[in-house]
């Protein structure tokens, strides 16, 4: 009976967004990405008559410029879609894929052991791009726009250049080692063989073309032709094995989003090849049936972590790419079997993860990028892009001017052995030719009878549960701006351990947990980047909100 209340209500709230236009309340459109620059672009498009949808396709593709550490045209993404007009929810699938030649002898080393600088730097880690494949779509099936137009800011700050901020420079002095080992790429990010330093102007004319392609011949542009025979003779140069076949055969999927109801709020979020919008459900499902709002904070962070736990023990043993494996996903979205779940939580003790052998998360700097989109017509847009740690590969191939990704690292590239995010994972998510790597990638909405919230984060397998925080903090009528500088904390079943920002919980708090029987770690760094956009239905007072850990002017209304 439960259940069938819970669609109804679900179904209500879908038409009431359909309706929000109508309602005429929201004259301002609300964008927060990870450069001012990206948002500023979108506003660019939003002023030549786009819409959202447009938007996003100027937003994602000025990070590429911008911020080139995080996501690019060499790397791919997931973008959630929400269209006022008729309510279609869609996740426009754009990740990477396995080019055909993919071998795993190739990622374990002569003594047999796991090869990771195959599997994170280099030729071999880079998967056949699905960016401009993605943006490509977007455009021609959501937008009002021609690709001149939505790409126009891109090409013009790459070619005249900008400033590149202080996080940017840092973060190309942390891959300066493996930038320096491709001529490319040391081209393109080095001054005289050093790292640059403030007050540098970066500028990347072969991207600008790469672009003025895309622009013009749609995804041809890319994926045939001459950039197609850049990238193949580039890559494979390196010791790579890419051919004209996988980039000419990339296609971008079309995912029905993975939907899920808690308390009456309703939430849509990323289907697999990511394993966020299922980790989520389980997650939500879980403690839907405790009252978490009468529990004192260390029991609720208990909870939640028993869920986390629970949940990403699920993503490491069934989750993969939907068009190579099954998995039970009807079981692990089911209520029953998050009853199920929540039978086997202590109320006051930890459960130990003792059932694979304990590793460590690997602390390596690591990026991607989130922007939400929310336009004055109620449409929606939560896109995470990534080249997956920063800089990706560092390959350059020269004539390009972007990174390629390294998603290679994303699959279970060594069977049980964790990748860069400490992810174990099982055949389930093995590199077959052109599969999708199993992603974190969380880009949601969240809507309820009064306000609708999207989110999402960089941060690898954290992602699901800065997510999962984020949600709680819209739910309990939070801002945007109070959502994304929350503290966070994180489980992931392996290693067993919470893992915490500074002045997540006080020294109380942790003495309790402990007591409990968990075992904490305090990070040295923040981490994610949260944008966060919100829109009250009635008034369409409209927020955006950027991460204070990054570039907290970049959430603009207007
Ligand atoms: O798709 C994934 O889950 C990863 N490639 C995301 C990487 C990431 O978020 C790195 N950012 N901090």
């Amino acid at each position: 009976m439960k259940r069938i209340r819970g669609v109804v209500a679900a179904t209500a709230i879908l038409i009431l967004i359909g309706s929000a236009h109508a309602a005429g309340k929201a004259t301002q459109a609300g964008i927060a990405s990870a450069h001012v620059l990206a948002t500023q672009a979108g506003f660019e498009v939003i002023g030549k008559g786009g819409n959202a949808f447009d938007a996003a396709v100027a937003v994602a593709s000025t990070l590429s410029v911008v911020e080139p550490q995080s996501s690019g045209l060499g790397g791919g993404g997931l973008f959630l879609l929400h269209r006022a007009s008729d309510g279609k929810q869609v996740m426009v699938d754009a990740r990477e894929t396995a080019p055909a030649a993919v071998d795993r002898k190739d990622y374990v080393d002569a003594q047999g052991n796991a090869d990771r600088d195959h599997s994170i730097n280099g030729p071999l880690s880079a998967a056949i791009p699905g960016e401009v494949a993605g943006l490509v779509w977007i455009a021609q099936h959501y937008g009002k726009l021609p690709l001149k137009t939505s790409l126009a800011p891109a090409i013009r700050i790459a070619r005249e250049g900008f400033k590149p901020d202080a996080r940017f420079l840092k973060e190309l002095a942390m891959r300066k080692e493996v930038i320096e080992r491709y001529p490319g790429s040391a081209a393109l990010y080095l001054v005289n063989g050093r790292a640059p330093k403030a007050g540098w102007t970066f500028r990347s004319p072969d991207l600008a073309r790469v672009l003025e392609r895309v622009a013009a011949e749609g995804k041809d542009g890319f994926y045939r032709g001459e950039v197609a025979r850049t990238l193949v003779d580039g890559v494979r140069k390196a010791g790579g094995n890419w051919s004209l076949d996988d980039l000419s055969g990339y296609t971008v999927k079309e995912r029905e989003p993975i939907t899920f109801d808690y308390r009456g709020w309703h939430i849509v979020s990323a289907a697999p090849p990511s394993s966020g919008g299922i980790a989520l459900a389980e997650m939500f499902n879980i403690l839907g049936g405790y009252d978490l709002a009468r529990l004192d904070r260390v029991h609720r962070v208990h909870l939640m972590v028993e869920a986390m736990r629970r949940a990403f023990r699920d993503r490491a043993e069934y989750l993969g790419d939907p068009d190579f494996v099954q998995m039970p996903i009807t079981r692990l979205l089911s209520i029953d079997y998050a009853a199920g779940l929540r039978a086997s939580i202590h109320p006051d003790k930890a459960t130990p993860s003792d059932l694979l052998p304990p590793f460590l998360v690997d602390e390596q700097g690591s990026h991607t990028s989130h922007f939400s989109i929310i336009d004055a017509e109620g449409n929606l847009v939560a896109g995470t892009q990534t080249v997956n740690l920063i800089f990706g590969s560092g390959l350059v191939v020269p004539g390009t001017g972007f990174v390629l990704n390294d998603e290679m690292d994303d699959f279970a590239l060594v069977p049980g052995k964790p990748n860069a995010f400490g992810l174990p994972g099982n055949e389930h998510n093995a590199p077959r030719p052109g599969s999708r790597p199993l992603s974190s990638m969380s880009p949601s909405f969240v809507i309820g009878a009064d306000r609708i919230g999207v989110i999402g984060t960089p941060g690898g397998s954290r992602i699901i549960t800065m997510v999962l925080e984020g949600i709680f903090g819209f739910i309990e009528g939070q801002s945007p701006a109070q959502i994304v500088a929350n503290p966070r904390f994180h489980h992931q079943y392996l290693p067993d351990v919470i893992s915490a920002e500074k002045g997540a919980f006080t020294r109380e708090e942790v003495k309790e947990l402990e007591a409990m029987g968990h075992k904490l770690s305090e990070s040295e760094r923040p981490w994610g980047f949260m944008n966060v956009v919100s829109r009250d239905r009635k008034t369409g007072v409209t927020q955006a909100a950027s991460d204070p850990r990054g570039d907290s002017g970049s959430g603009i209304v207007k």
